[in-house]
């Protein structure tokens, strides 16, 4: 764990048993430079005699006439957010319980980096393979530290939730997982089977037939008096994506626990707006299932009858998620949503178009796309838009129902996207998040597995609403 806390006193006059000092291919940087003259130059000789170019990546551990000094290397790049996680993830391998730095660059995104680079999953090992550390800021003021913190908890209770066992994190689960956002001041509410019979969401249970742990319908509200705007999220809850009887093959279903990464998404946003308070009323929707075979499974063929009345035949059983996304969406519009975003983790091919890193984003209506876009960006997540073409929706056609759940293998991600936009009116963001919501190895802002993507783009899009 990483604890962080703040002074005024620079590196030089801080007192710590270890202190970062930051070079770049120009060498020292900041208070390093301070630090360096008192030492008689003996940082920058270190550099030069190491013959280190002051790439990202590059550190040296360094004794001082009193304490150590960390030598980290920033690079050309200046991303001070991505520097911070690595140097977190650095600081924690060094076994030191105290360390002093100064921010790089702004230290808001710093200081968020630290936070999510610390973030470990760890509850179900026997021993916990780093100490705590405590790091102390300076310059940095109490308000930007605190605003990290908010962001950062969400993020990785998100991820937190992406990381759990399907045998752990069921759809029940994860609804009394939705539960704990009441402590913080949001209403939810949790439809059961029945409850959700009532209301019609035909393809909903559809997916979730195949299995004997029951759905959940979670709904959220977080409503702040005086909310400036109102924003209607709505996440992919797949707790386990064995493809159903057209069934995915090991390799593929070895992290379909993360099928549920959307609805995590919101979950952390949600928790993060209560606590910062956040001016813009959320409403927030999940229906969360798992996707499994059985003598209870749907099968090919089936002809669903979804809430917005209209009916989809069954064509390829792995792709639930829009099955779960359609009712999700319909009921979002009935709440009254006035615009709509939707995070999922819906098709490989939005992977295979895009990298594992970038999300594919597409909008029915385009100015709230941009905002969306620029949302990301100041958040720090990479999502590229691709268009809703419409010439490819005839690749939606049944022969006996209003639409089919698949299209032929060219373009799935758009098609998966043209089948969600059959479900609303009011304008729509999908964010296909196949590749980013779970990194399969170590990166800057984490070790591998879930990864919160999402959070931070939802925080920073409803701040500016
Ligand atoms: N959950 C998967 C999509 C996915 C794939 C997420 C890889 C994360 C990583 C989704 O339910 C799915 O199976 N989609 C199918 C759609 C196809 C049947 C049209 C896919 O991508 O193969
Ligand atoms: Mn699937
Ligand atoms: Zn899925």
């Amino acid at each position: 764990m990483l604890a962080l806390q703040r002074t005024e006193a620079g590196v030089l006059e801080a007192k710590a048993p270890l202190k970062v000092v930051f070079f770049g291919p120009e060498g020292l940087l900041g208070g390093g430079k301070a630090l360096d003259e008192a030492l008689g130059g003996r940082l920058r000789r270190a550099v030069e005699e190491a013959g280190l170019k002051g790439e990202a990546g590059e550190s040296l551990l360094l004794a001082l006439p009193e304490g150590y000094a960390l030598l980290f290397g920033t690079g050309r790049e200046g991303d001070g957010r991505a520097l911070g996680g690595r140097l977190a993830q650095a600081l924690l391998k060094t076994g030191f319980r105290e360390a002093v730095a100064e921010p790089y660059g702004e230290a808001y995104p710093f200081v968020e980096g630290l936070l999510l680079g610390s973030y470990r999953f760890d509850r179900y090992k026997g021993k916990k393979e780093e100490k705590d550390l405590t790091l102390t800021l300076s310059g940095v003021e109490e308000g930007v530290l605190e605003r990290a913190r908010k962001v950062a908890q969400g993020v990785a209770w998100a991820r937190d939730l992406v990381n759990e066992p399907p045998n752990a994190l069921t759809p029940r689960a994860l609804a009394e997982a939705a539960l704990g956002l009441r402590a913080y001041g949001v209403e939810v509410e949790v439809l059961d089977e029945e409850a959700i019979r009532a209301l019609g969401m035909g393809a909903f249970l559809a997916v979730a037939q195949g299995s004997d742990e029951p759905p959940r319908f979670i709904v959220l509200r977080y409503r702040p008096e005086g909310a400036r705007a109102r924003l209607d999220l709505v996440g992919k809850g797949i707790t386990f994506d064995s493809g159903g009887y057209s069934l995915k093959p090991t390799e593929s279903m070895a992290t379909m626990k993360g099928d549920m990464a959307g609805a995590a998404a919101v979950l952390g946003a949600f928790l993060s707006a209560a606590e910062l308070g956040l001016p813009v009323e959320l409403r927030g929707y999940i229906a969360a299932c798992e996707n499994l075979v059985s003598g209870h499974a749907y099968k090919l063929g089936d002809v669903l009858k979804t809430l917005s009345g209209k009916t989809v035949e069954v064509m390829n059983t792995d792709a639930e998620g829009r099955l779960t996304l359609a009712d999700a969406l319909a009921y979002a519009e009935r709440e009254g949503a006035e615009r709509i975003l939707e995070l999922s983790t819906l098709t490989g091919a939005a992977t295979v178009a895009l990298g594992e890193e970038v999300a594919a984003l597409f909008a029915t209506e385009e100015a709230f796309g941009e905002r969306v876009q620029k949302a990301a960006e100041r958040a720090g997540e990479k999502v590229w838009p691709l268009p809703l073409e419409g010439s490819y929706r005839e690749k939606l056609k049944s022969p006996v129902a209003d639409l089919k759940n698949v299209g032929d293998r060219y373009g799935g991600a758009i098609v998966a996207a043209l089948f969600l936009a059959e479900f609303v009116r009011v304008p729509l963001v999908h964010l296909d998040i196949a590749g980013p919501a779970f990194a399969r190895k170590a990166h800057a802002l984490g070790p591998e597995g879930g990864t919160g993507f999402g959070v931070r783009t939802i925080l920073e899009l409803a701040q500016a609403l």
